[in-house]
């Protein structure tokens, strides 16, 4: 409960509070998270052969097919708790490993996609072609209209870079924040995890809300659901 109040008062008395989330965010809506042991993505499948230019070299179908069937999961979830609570907020910055769009949903305005969009295809050529997909009823592998490539998701792969517009806005806004809250994100995949360190070298508070503990600086940490958590720490 101490840990509870001090990450309260932290939120409480910062102006600028920056949020960076991972796939635990939106594990009570659902959606399976990558690293954990049984349920995690990772743990059931081939990233280098489902999330990487590789292996979308060697299968574009088996990929797309991947992407679609976690597109119809999401097409029935819904914002949970901890969505909800940090949506309530409208001055807040909403960085974001998740490709998801239960931040929008439940009424984020600011959201910072660090890993891209699974609602949107774009042309693997970078052609610059993109369109948004209709999640429910997502479409077979196909080409692009424009240059006749094939088409996938608008997510960062293993191996890619991330949108540098879209990196640039959420370090301007982590370098600018007085706290940080990272919620459900096991800090492992960079250049996205050292935004955390990089609040810390900007002095800025960090409350670590997650399921089990993890490895990066924090002021507080929280460790249990984000859904019953989040709405707790975050004043209204
Ligand atoms: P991970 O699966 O690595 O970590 C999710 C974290 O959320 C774990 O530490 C869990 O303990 C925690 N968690 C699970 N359920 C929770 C809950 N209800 N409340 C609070 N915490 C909970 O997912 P990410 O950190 O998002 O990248 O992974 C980062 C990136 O790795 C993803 O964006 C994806 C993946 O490969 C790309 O696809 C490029």
């Amino acid at each position: 409960m101490e840990e509870i109040n001090r990450a309260r008062a932290l939120l409480a008395g910062a102006g600028r509070i920056v949020t960076f989330s991972g796939a635990g965010l939106s594990a009570e809506s659902g959606i399976a998270t990558f690293r954990e042991v049984q349920t995690g993505l990772w743990a059931q499948y081939d990233p280098t052969e489902l999330a990487s230019p590789e292996g979308f070299a060697r299968n574009p179908a088996l990929v797309i097919d991947w992407y679609n069937d976690r597109r119809r999961k999401l097409s029935s979830a819904w914002p949970n708790a901890a969505h909800e609570a940090l949506a309530r907020r409208d001055d807040l910055t909403h960085v974001t490993q998740n490709v998801d769009h239960l931040l929008e949903a439940a009424g984020a305005a600011r959201v910072l996609h660090l890993h891209g969009r699974i609602d949107s295809d774009r042309c693997h050529r970078s052609c610059g072609f993109e369109t948004p997909v209709d999640i429910a009823k997502p479409p077979s592998l196909r080409s692009c209209p424009r240059c006749g490539a094939p088409m996938r998701p608008s997510v960062v792969w293993f191996g890619e870079t991330l949108p540098s517009v879209v990196w640039e806005m959420a370090v301007e806004a982590v370098v600018a924040a007085d706290a940080l809250l990272v919620v459900g994100t096991s800090g492992v995949v960079f250049p996205a995890a050292g935004l955390i360190d990089l609040a810390h070298r900007s002095n800025t508070s960090i409350i670590v809300v997650n399921a089990e503990p993890i490895r990066s600086p924090a002021n507080v940490r929280l460790i249990g659901s984000a859904a019953e958590l989040v709405p707790m720490i975050l004043p209204e």
